[in-house]
């Protein structure tokens, strides 16, 4: 599934660079080489992020989607 269609990042993709360290959306996109274009994306990414904290403070890891 796509999360940023304008570089055609998948949910794979971001899970993928949050588990190799990104902390913030602008981590994550600078990992992928993707830069904000309509911003239509930052509320997903955002979440995605806010779950890896929530996964992290129980020791645990999220799913890598390929
Ligand atoms: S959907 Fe990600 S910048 Fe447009």
């Amino acid at each position: 599934m796509y999360v940023c269609v304008c570089n055609a990042v998948t949910e794979g993709q971001v899970r993928q660079a949050i588990n190799e360290g990104a902390l913030t959306t602008y981590q994550v996109r600078q990992k992928l080489d993707a830069e904000r274009v309509c911003g239509s994306c930052d509320d997903c990414l955002e979440d995605y992020l806010a779950e890896a904290f929530v996964f992290a403070s129980h020791g645990l890891r999220t799913a890598t989607v390929k």
